[in-house]
């Protein structure tokens, strides 16, 4: 949810700025805007639209400069518009602030300063934070920190801010609360940025920022303190991720390439986590494996595709032990009366580790005396740091919205997770373990077989993506299978897209079917009498002329009569099926956006790191 970047050194920032937002339009990209300082005063330049649209302006009506900050917006408060975008300034553009969170009491901040003679210009919560330092400063606060801390000190909500001030161009300025911000720290030179990849091109060290603390960047070095005003000691972090793995490496977009790695990211799970194909090892997760033990309950808490990912932890693991599990939206987790105590270990799913309802869960169940497991894609972030244990998914910067990488990372996590502790209660024996292991290394390899054949799945996509409507059915395993698949559909092709639970379509969703509607059918071949039951409720779409895309197994003939068409997967167990059938459905949705002619790695209105409620 909208991307900073800063830069302080020799170098003029508009470029820099520039490369770096176009890494961070994956967090919002409905208006950009850059301040520079340029012949002693601070010059701003923003528009609607994507950064494109910035650079365009840039031709126009060029400025250059050092020091500088930009800004890619996902608006909260105030419609996309020139006048809302970021930087915003005060004090007759003096200060120039952007912003990436809520100041939820912006309301009364904002009377607050119109009765002391503040004009503000948008209709942004933002635009309270520069005319709040501007007070400061004018009440006597002696440094651009003091200034902040105090200004800071007033705002409630969240917030990642870089600040700009024309009467000190030797340094900028950063401070968080909630929302993600870090620094890069190069050679003579140094950055803020909302994430690594913003940077990744010139900076091999950064400082992840602590909640409450204020940083102040020079050319020479970096001070931070905290808000009590109380000097803190930077921690610096080499960054382990390859500059690479942020680019597009010649495919057509950033979500293609993901779907392709998925292979890769699996495989790099299994070696690291399986040890001779025997037995599963959890020794850097950073809990007490005795924990395991003792275990009655689970609550897994996550939002948009990570919870269908918990959905699918919440099946395996009561398959795989006889730990009770349970599964929930975080936005709701958090505001409901749940019932755990301290025999309950929580697991949090998020591929950003920035999730603000994500968040807030974790800290509830920490306030409750649980321990707190996460699965999480980003080292760094706030999840995974204020997380007792962490499993990393090691998926690589995702930088499409639509997540699918990181997807089958996290069901692949729980697959792990499950053995490991099934093992350890002695709830599994070691012939299962390994016949499960056996069965998990073939993944990879399976999921290669369906990305090959992805032309047959375009194919497919084009001729059904045109209709207004959609719905995914799966049962089991391929429940979560089902929703994920109806998710990406909404999300890159505009479709609208219903999944459902195939034993359910009898009560409602079996009144939208009729000879225009696709019904997509996840129906792998399985051990149990689910694969007999899905049969029977695809019968039931074809009698009412529903036209049936079917994810099969190959060679399996059981849906060739039922279904119009239908995309084949190779055999697999039940269990781990939905790691490949939803490759499939991504491919099916990619290739649906493809031919509707969306914009595929950012589709309108989201925004891939959600960190305001
Ligand atoms: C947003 C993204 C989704 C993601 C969800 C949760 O809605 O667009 O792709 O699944 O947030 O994000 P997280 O980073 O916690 O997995």
């Amino acid at each position: 949810m909208c991307g900073i970047v800063g830069y302080i050194g020799q170098r003029d920032a508009v470029p820099l700025l520039l490369d770096g937002l176009s890494r961070l339009e994956y967090r919002g990209y409905d208006s950009a805007g850059i301040a520079v300082f340029d012949n002693g005063k601070l010059s701003i330049r923003k528009c609607v639209g994507r950064l494109t649209a910035l650079e365009d302006q840039l031709q126009n009506d060029p400025v250059s400069g050092r020091p500088g900050i930009g800004h890619t917006r996902w608006a909260t408060h105030g419609e996309p518009s020139q006048i809302n975008s970021h930087p915003h300034t005060s004090d007759g553009g003096h200060i120039a602030v952007v912003h990436n969170g809520i100041i939820e009491n912006y309301h009364e901040l904002r009377e607050a300063l119109t009765a002391d003679g503040f004009t503000f210009q948008s209709d942004t919560d933002t635009e309270v934070i520069p005319h709040l330092i501007a007070r400061e400063l004018k009440k006597g606060a002696t440094s651009i920190e003091e200034a902040m801390r105090l200004a800071l000190n007033q705002a409630r909500g969240a917030y990642a801010i870089g600040v700009t001030v024309d009467t000190e161009p030797e340094a900028i300025y950063a401070a968080r609360l909630g929302s993600p911000l870090i620094i890069g720290v190069g050679k003579n030179e140094n950055f803020i940025a909302s994430d690594v990849p913003a940077i990744i091109n010139q900076v091999s060290q950064v400082i992840y920022l602590n909640d409450g603390e204020i940083a102040k960047l020079t050319q020479e070095g970096i001070s931070i303190t905290n808000l009590k005003g109380e000097s803190v000691k930077p921690e610096i972090k080499e960054i382990t991720i390859k500059a690479e793995a942020a680019e597009k490496a010649g495919f057509e977009t950033f979500m293609l390439k993901e779907i392709h790695e998925q292979p890769r990211v699996l495989r790099g799970l299994l070696a690291k986590h399986v040890i001779d194909d025997k037995s599963v090892s959890m020794n850097d997760l950073g809990l007490s494996p005795d924990l395991f033990h003792i275990l009655n309950r689970m609550i897994i808490v996550s939002c948009g595709t990570a919870y269908h990912a918990g959905m699918y932890g919440k099946l395996l693991l009561e398959h795989l032990t006889s730990i009770a599990v349970e599964t929930d939206l975080a936005s709701e987790f958090r505001y409901r009366d749940p019932k755990f105590g301290r025999d309950t270990l929580i697991i949090a799913v998020s591929q950003s580790g920035e999730t603000a309802d994500t968040l807030a869960s974790i800290r509830m169940a920490k306030e409750r005396g649980c321990k707190v497991l996460s699965i999480c894609n980003v080292p760094g972030s706030s999840i995974a740091r204020e997380s007792d244990g962490v499993f990393f998914t090691e998926a690589g910067p995702e930088i499409g919205v639509a997540s699918t990488k990181a997807y089958t990372a996290q069901l692949m996590a729980f697959a792990l997770i499950g053995i490991f502790a099934a093992r350890l209660r002695e709830e599994m024996t070691q012939g299962e373990a390994e016949d499960l292991l056996q069965s998990l290394s073939a993944i990879p390899d399976a999921i290669h077989y369906v990305v090959d054949r992805k032309d047959e799945i375009k194919t497919i996509a084009n001729k059904h993506h045109d209709g207004p409507s959609s719905l995914y059915l799966g049962r089991k395993f391929n429940f979560p299978t089902a929703l994920e698949g109806a998710l990406k559909n909404k999300e890159i092709s505009y479709q609208h897209a219903e999944g459902y639970a195939a034993g359910e379509m009898k009560h409602g969703p079996i009144a939208l079917i009729n000879e225009y509607l696709p019904v997509i059918c996840i129906c792998t071949k399985t051990e149990d009498e689910v694969y007999e039951k899905m049969i029977s409720n695809m019968k039931e779409v074809e009698a009412r002329h529903g036209r049936i895309i079917a994810i099969a197994t190959d060679g399996d003939e059981g849906v060739a009569g039922v279904a119009e068409d239908i995309i084949r997967v190779p055999e697999m167990r039940d269990e781990f099926s939905p790691l490949v059938n939803v490759v499939a459905l991504q491919l099916l949705a990619y290739y649906a956006a493809q031919a509707r002619g969306t914009d595929i790695d950012k589709p309108r209105n989201l925004a891939k790191s959600v960190t305001v409620e």
